[in-house]
């Protein structure tokens, strides 16, 4: 990880409740946030996000005032402080912080806050637990790959084209007829009135499942963490557990296999540097002991039903329980946590019945803080908000947001698990995942790209040639997506321009090809002044240097030439260094 301290304190540590001082000409101070994120590794040292703003007229903030950034006037940069408790202060109370930043001759801007000192310890409550924030290494983290993978694997089948819904599923628009993916009739032309979906737990023998070859292949991808399935919305999980909690799993069941484990240890072997996290649903649709718990009639209506005979069938592997929140979803999820060590703990459905979350959660991350471990739980886990927003799924427009959030959509057009129907041609393509990727990056975001396995565990060849050809793209280009920050005054970037941030550099990315001998118009006021070198990034001429100029209306006009356009692909970036 980069120092912290962007400014001239760099090396020092301070000490608060005193004061966090920065040198650098004509600043406001316009936020300051204590944040409940430590640096790695150093749990004692908390980090302050502190917003500036050069409110000055005309003066740059540049090197030579000792900022470590460019600011024009009206700009703004978040920096970041590190800060830790004297002696005697009570990790988690509250009271007075200023922040102070100075530049030139005695000049000096502060803004006093109400901040928690250190880190603080959550107890069992939505208000406390709602506090936490998703940690530094997430968020630096960006492209993480997601991963349907389950018995709705085997069918495969979602519907094709605009009535296609996603092919995990399956046996939920299987019991309705009128279902506008047409499973009900599919499941009976292809399989038959008598077989029942648990009937599929005889044919996931995942004869071509090979857990080195999907971390290689997200390695290569150029993803920095995998969140694999670890039980979906049909109950079956591909997790151990003890018998008293539920049988229905791919260990006490068909095919007898623990795939967490064997796809977390091949990733622990093959590719340490992934964090591994984890999909698990809240609720299951047709689990008998979820029956007084409904949501959205699509939920808690079991147990199963047969839907050509209504008669009712068995839920395999059920195991009596007195009710399902603490006897089922908690101790789930605290196996997912503290025996598979998921460093994300990604739950999907919020029903406002989940009320063991803040429990949960609260548990995790004061013995994780313990481990020094900064772990993080998304925005679907019932009764709290969450580290993270999660509600750009499949989302065409995001806007940007300061709080950060994690989009996720699949390769397919409207499936997370594999959809045989879908044609190759159908898939976002190279071009698709790195433009997504840079658009969501700009906009405070992460993206949690999903891949669906076959229900043999081979992973579709298309699906590995996009994610392998982008991740070409992405490693050459790594240090204008990995651990940048959105530019907090003037937004993603209009049109086609998007622009990411670092302690050392401005991005400007072009989605599409730049525009020739006429010249490239930036259209947003970015920091570049006069005689900056602007550089090329990644491609075959990275750190050539850029024809660059003022234009009218004082908008940066970058000469791409022919030459520089042919050494890249899918999108442009350029560097304006501090
Ligand atoms: C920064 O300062 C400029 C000039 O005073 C002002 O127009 C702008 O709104 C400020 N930005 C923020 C984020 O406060
Ligand atoms: C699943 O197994 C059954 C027999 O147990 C077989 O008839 C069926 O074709 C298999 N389906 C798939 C998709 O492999
Ligand atoms: C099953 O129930 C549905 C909905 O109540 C009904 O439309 C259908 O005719 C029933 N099927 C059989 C085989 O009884
Ligand atoms: C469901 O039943 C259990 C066990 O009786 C009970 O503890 C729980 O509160 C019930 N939930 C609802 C939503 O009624
Ligand atoms: C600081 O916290 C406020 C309130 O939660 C939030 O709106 C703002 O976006 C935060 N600033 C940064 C830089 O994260
Ligand atoms: C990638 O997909 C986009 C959108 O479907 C399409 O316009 C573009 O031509 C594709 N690129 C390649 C190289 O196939
Ligand atoms: C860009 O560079 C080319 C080649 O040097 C030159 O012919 C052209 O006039 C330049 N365009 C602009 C807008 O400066």
């Amino acid at each position: 990880m980069r120092p912290l301290l962007y400014l001239a304190l760099a090396g020092t540590v301070l000490t608060h409740p005193s004061i966090a001082e920065v040198d650098a000409p004509h600043i406001s101070i316009t936020q300051v946030n204590a944040t409940t994120r430590w640096i790695e590794d150093k749990p004692q040292i908390q980090i302050f996000d502190v917003v500036l703003n050069n409110t000055g007229e005309q003066t740059w903030l540049t090197d030579s005032d000792n900022l470590g950034k460019k600011l024009r006037p009206g700009d703004s940069v978040i920096v970041q402080v590190g800060v830790q408790n004297k002696q005697g202060v009570e990790p988690g109370s509250k009271g007075p912080a200023t922040a102070v930043a100075k530049w030139g001759k005695g000049d000096s801007a502060s803004r006093d806050i109400t901040a928690t000192y250190g880190m603080p310890t959550y107890n069992a409550t939505p208000e406390s637990v709602n506090e936490h924030e998703s940690p530094d290494w997430f968020r630096d983290a960006k492209y993480g790959i997601f991963i349907h993978w389950g018995l709705y694997s085997i069918p495969a089948y979602g519907g094709v084209g605009k009535n296609e819904n996603y092919a995990e599923w399956y046996w939920s628009s299987q019991m309705s007829r009128d279902d506008p993916t047409k499973t009900y009739q599919y499941h009976l032309e292809n399989y038959g009135p008598e077989f029942l979906y648990d009937d599929f737990m005889a044919n996931f023998t995942a004869e071509n499942f090979r857990p080195k070859e999907w971390v290689d292949l997200v390695a290569d991808a150029g993803a920095r963490y995998i969140v694999p399935t670890a039980k979906h919305h049909d109950g079956y999980a591909l997790f151990d557990m003890p018998e008293t909690i539920s049988k229905r799993n791919s260990v006490k069941q068909l095919p007898h296999r623990d795939f967490l484990k064997e796809l977390f240890d091949a990733a622990k072997k093959y590719q340490p540097h992934l964090r591994r996290g984890t999909y698990f649903s809240m609720p299951e649709w047709f689990n008998p002991a979820y029956s007084n718990y409904t949501w959205l009639n699509a939920f808690g209506i079991g147990p199963p039903k047969n839907p050509y005979t209504n008669q009712t069938v068995p839920y395999t592997g059920f195991v009596e329980v007195d009710d399902f929140i603490p006897d089922i979803q908690y101790p789930q999820m605290n196996i997912l946590a503290y025996e598979y060590d998921t460093d994300i703990m990604w739950c999907d459905i919020t029903t406002p019945t989940s009320r063991l979350s803040p429990k949960f959660a609260s548990e995790w991350i004061n013995k994780e803080y313990a481990n020094n471990r900064q772990v993080t739980i998304n925005s679907r886990c019932g009764t709290i908000v969450g580290d993270f927003d999660t509600s750009a799924e499949y989302a065409d427009d995001i806007p940007l947001s300061t709080r950060h959030f994690e989009a996720t959509r699949g390769l397919d057009p409207h499936s997370f698990a594999y959809n045989a129907a879908t044609p190759d041609s159908a898939y976002l393509n190279a071009s698709g995942i790195v433009t997504t990727l840079i658009d969501t990056v700009a906009k405070n975001g992460n993206l949690l790209l999903d891949i669906g396995p076959k229900g043999d565990g081979s992973i579709p060849e298309i699906m590995q040639k996009h994610l392998r050809e982008a991740g070409e793209w992405i490693k050459a280009h790594e240090e204008s997506i990995f651990s940048t920050k959105y530019w907090p005054s003037h937004g993603p970037g209009k049109g086609d321009f998007r622009y990411t941030t670092t302690g050392d550099a401005f991005y400007i990315h072009l989605l599409r090809r730049p525009d020739g001998n006429k010249g490239t118009v930036v259209p947003d006021p970015v920091p570049y002044m006069d005689g900056d070198r602007v550089t090329v990034v990644g491609g075959s001429m990275h750190g050539a240097v850029l024809d660059a100029m003022i234009g009218d209306d004082d908008k940066l006009v970058l000469n791409v030439s022919e030459a520089v356009t042919a050494a890249d692909r899918f999108a442009w970036t350029f560097k304006i260094g501090y």
